[in-house]
């Protein structure tokens, strides 16, 4: 199967800075959304938080050591912006930019390209107090935060991502609650996507001028399939694929907000200025696509619009998270989204599953469902690009066991597994399978 991917192809594996890296109170970090919400009870399911995590802001160079070994050529991280700005503004914390410094040294020495994600989530708690992600000026702020990473690490990054699933970050920090700052209002998720978008287009601007780096964002995406040709759950589907799929994409790509969804909202929808939108179509040079599930839906009037409630498929084998195993999902996304948009180069920055495999037997978790779960997508992946679908790397999700944000510590999506008593890190079978399969 390697051999269905060009030479030139990059495989590897992703995090992100809150699930792993710890420290939090370490070297001038300040507080993000996330710190403050794990202490609220309730939020995270088994009453944990990210200040130790992984320990991989200690653990960083054996980390990259570790990636070497299992012949990864490209790592996908986010920065944590509390770090930087502890307080989401001004001067930059010079221990934060170091710390990225050395990993991405660390990266180039062992030859792993860094994919480098400005935005998973972890927003400063100062701006999260001062409205988040409602207020306008965060997009401002994110463009001044931008600049500074630009500046500091754009010679060395390979591709930049302005923000990680600005839909989930919307959606369920804004709307379903599971996620920080915990909200579930409608009219408030929609602005502060659009406050989103805002910031991914000024916070593009701000990289341009600063590093001749790739750029782009990262979209996760979703299928969305009627449970049967019944007009109610047909429009149920159609519009909740919409949401997910084509609220952020149509904008970004200069089509503005989806017509029959703007409808849709009715009074939730948010009032914005027009000039925003040419804002937030800025070219982009490769686009990261996170892909996980399908969505099998039927209609229900007792929920808001789009009404779209999703049903298990009994026939249909499910991840750990609950999401159905659904490869061909991925060749359809990838193949859509192609002939609407034509972006030139897309990469997969997060596919995986979470399966039950904490248990250790004789030295090794034995993952063989994240193994098939992989060769199937990779398989699905190959068929999207022998469609003629630009891709040109697949970032696993995820490198170790880590923070899985409201689950706390209870999925493992690792390829790596993790002891979260010793923090030891031990391979898994898919991780040799993986490291096998990379060098072909
Ligand atoms: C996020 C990751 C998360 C993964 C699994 C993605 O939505 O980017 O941070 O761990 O899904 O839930």
């Amino acid at each position: 199967m390697r051999t269905e991917f060009p030479e030139s192809f990059l495989f590897g594996a992703a995090t992100s800075s809150y699930q792993i890296e710890g420290a939090t109170h370490l070297d001038g970090r300040g507080a993000s959304i996330w710190d403050a919400f794990c202490t609220q009870p309730g939020n995270i399911i088994d009453a944990s938080n990210g200040d130790i995590a992984c320990d991989h802001y200690h653990k960083m160079a054996t980390d990259v050591a570790l990636m070497r070994e299992l012949n990864l050529q490209a790592y996908r991280f986010s920065i944590a912006w509390p770090r930087i700005q502890p307080e989401g503004k001004g001067n930059a914390n010079e221990q934060g930019l170091a710390f990225y410094d050395r990993l991405i040294d660390t990266l180039l020495a062992h030859g792993i390209a860094p994919y480098c994600t400005l935005y998973h989530w972890d927003l400063p708690l100062a701006l999260g107090e001062a409205g988040g992600w409602l207020n306008r000026d965060t997009a401002y702020r994110f463009a001044d935060y931008a600049h500074i990473i630009g500046q500091r690490f754009g010679d060395r990054i390979h591709t930049f991502a302005t923000l990680n699933e600005p839909r989930c970050a919307a959606f369920v920090g804004h709307l379903e609650g599971r996620h920080a700052p915990g909200l579930t209002c409608l009219k408030s998720t929609l602005v502060a996507a659009h406050h989103m978008m805002l910031a991914h287009g000024m916070g593009i601007q701000a990289l341009r001028e600063e590093t001749p780096a790739k750029l782009g964002i990262v979209l996760d995406l979703k299928p969305y399939h009627p449970i049967d040709d019944h007009p109610d759950n047909q429009r149920a589907a159609r519009c909740g694929d919409g949401i997910f799929n084509h609220w952020f994409a149509d904008p970004l790509f200069g089509k503005g907000y989806p017509e029959e969804l703007v409808a849709g909202f009715g009074d939730n929808m948010m009032a914005f200025d027009d000039a925003d939108l040419k804002t937030i179509a800025q070219p982009m040079d490769s686009l990261g696509i996170n892909y996980y599930t399908r969505s099998l839906t039927r209609f229900n009037d007792k929920k808001p619009f789009p009404h779209a409630e999703e049903v298990r498929n009994p026939g249909a084998a499910y991840s750990d998270m609950g999401w159905e195993i659904y490869p061909d999902g991925l060749t359809e996304m990838l193949t859509r989204f192609h002939q609407r948009y034509k972006v030139k180069d897309y990469y997969i920055a997060e596919n995986g599953g979470a399966f039950p495999d904490h248990r250790i037997v004789d030295g090794q978790v034995q993952d063989n469902d994240r193994t098939e779960y992989m060769q199937r997508h990779l398989q699905a992946l190959a068929a999207a690009m022998g469609k003629g679908v630009p891709v040109s790397a697949y970032l696993a999700w995820s490198l170790m066991d880590n923070f899985e944000w409201g689950l706390g510590y209870t999925k493992r999506f690792g390829l790596v597994h993790v002891d979260y008593d010793t923090l030891a890190r031990t391979p898994k079978s898919s991780a040799i399978w993986y490291r096998n399969f990379i060098a072909g």
